[in-house]
């Protein structure tokens, strides 16, 4: 679908940040004065990310655009398959898992497994194997007929070892069961055109292959075929999603902050860390929401948390993302945000329209602590708790925002991805940090090939063998 540009003013996802403000929240919050100081900054940092728009450094900025074919391809391959298969089972980690499960719980049927396949709308069951804990992926051959299930290998590096120790016990089991032949039917693959031994792989098998884009990295490769794929397999609009972020990175061109969204979600995020507000909790107000958390926080976690800025210096910078919900977590966490330490800053995430209703019986109401909630919708009283959570935080003196979606759909769920993406590529220049790098995560993975005695870990090796011995006197 076209929107037009009605229909995408009526979609627009709004931020409301007012009581980031401390002419709301008071002490804690930020002035008028200290987000004008910014105004030089955030120019440079728009520039910076203007040149590597330019010069091949965000090439995710051009994902909305610059994938008819992609998507063409991704279409015709779903009708082709969909009717054959019970299953589809993505084989992924971070950014090559996170994207498909958040898009998956937002725009499809909560409880989308469990519905039989023609609600489903003719399309398979969509399941994420991302962990190597042996217990799930051995369960999950209970829950699905490997004959029946398409296996999608999303690996940009081609050699990650969770993702491709996945491929290998499958890999065997297919042919096993069906064949080489056949079994090759049963798995696809989403990594890089060259790079990794999954792209080699693919070509020797002939497996069925759709490529990431050399310049995008996992975390922001969702709008790519790591999170186009698994999503059109169930049934998602994903021209919707792309036209959403479309729209996004219109309102994000902007060099005024005051107009960008996505560079004043950034810019209020910068100066609470700079305030010592080491942690950013999002908190939905939606459970199709609730994996977006998810997702945010490995963009936000892997993109700013670095030891190092651009210059060498050792800065530690980062922001820890904390996951929530409303209005589930007010019965948990809600308490440690209004009274605890003004060390953080809330992200409540609202919708306008929820795609039902439900309204709760007129009854008890000669009990006045039920009675009044009868009539009410729960939409109202998930909106209505919201709202008061907001006030208690503001009354508390605790910086948070609200950002609030008029609906959740694609377009809408394209238009917040992008936003944030666009927010942590500003907000790691502003930081002057490369967010794009994760070298805190290759260490862990260099860890693991080296402990396994992995060929070329030498080195690695020799560091671990050095490093401290344990004590007993701290086993308990
Ligand atoms: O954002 C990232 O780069 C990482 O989280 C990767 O997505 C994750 O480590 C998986 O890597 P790969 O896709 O190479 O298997």
């Amino acid at each position: 679908m076209v929107y037009s540009e009605e229909q995408k003013k009526a979609l627009k996802i709004r931020v409301d940040y007012n009581n980031m403000m401390k002419k709301y929240v008071g002490e804690y919050g930020i002035s008028d004065a200290e987000i004008t100081a910014l105004t030089g900054k955030a120019g440079k940092a728009h520039k910076a990310m203007e040149e590597k728009r330019l010069n091949g450094g965000m090439d995710w900025r051009q994902l909305p655009y610059n994938q008819k074919e992609v998507v063409a391809d991704i279409k015709a391959y779903v009708d082709e398959v969909k009717d054959d298969i019970d299953a589809f089972v993505v084989l992924g980690i971070g950014g090559s898992a996170l994207g498909p499960i958040c898009v998956q719980q937002a725009i499809n049927h909560p409880f989308y497994n469990e519905l039989p396949k023609e609600k489903r709308g003719g399309y398979p069951k969509l399941y994420v194997a991302d962990n190597v804990d042996p217990e799930r992926l051995s369960y999950l051959f209970e829950v699905i007929d490997p004959a029946k299930s398409l296996f999608n290998c999303i690996s940009k590096s081609g050699s990650t070892s969770e993702t491709m120790s996945q491929f290998m016990i499958i890999k065997e089991l297919l042919e096993e069961l069906l064949g080489k032949e056949e079994a090759a039917k049963h798995i696809v693959c989403t990594t890089d055109i060259a790079k990794g031994n999954l792209i080699k792989i693919a070509k020797e098998e002939g497996y069925k292959t759709f490529i990431i884009p050399a310049g995008v990295g996992g975390r922001f490769s969702e709008l790519t075929p790591v999170g186009l794929l698994p999503a059109a397999m169930c049934g998602v609009d994903i021209e919707a999603m792309l036209e959403g972020a479309a729209y996004m990175d219109e309102l994000s061109k902007t060099e005024d902050i005051y107009s960008n969204p996505s560079y004043m979600f950034a810019i209020l995020s910068y100066i609470a860390m700079e305030q010592g507000k080491n942690i950013s909790v999002m908190m939905p107000y939606a459970d199709s929401l609730k994996y977006i958390s998810d997702w945010f926080a490995q963009l936000w976690a892997e993109s700013l948390g670095k030891k190092t800025d651009n210059t060498g210096n050792v800065v530690n910078a980062g922001q820890t993302p904390v996951k929530s919900l409303g209005v589930t977590d007010q019965h948990s966490q809600v308490q440690l945000y209004t009274e605890g330490p003004f060390d953080k800053m809330i992200v409540l995430i609202g919708v306008d329209k929820f795609r039902r209703t439900m309204t709760i019986p007129k009854i008890y109401q000669d009990i006045p602590s039920l009675g009044f909630l009868g009539g009410v919708t729960q939409n109202k009283l998930i909106a209505t708790e919201q709202m008061a959570t907001e006030y208690a935080l503001q009354k508390a003196g605790k910086a948070n925002m609200t950002i609030t979606l008029p609906e959740v759909n694609e377009f809408t769920l394209g238009e917040l991805m992008y936003m944030f993406e666009v927010a942590t590529g500003f907000a790691g220049e502003l930081l002057n940090i490369n967010a794009f790098d994760q070298p805190g995560v290759e260490e862990g993975k260099n860890a693991t090939y080296a402990m396994f005695g992995r060929p070329g870990y030498d080195e690695k090796k020799a560091e671990l063998d050095a490093k401290p011995e344990k004590s007993e006197k701290y086993v308990i």
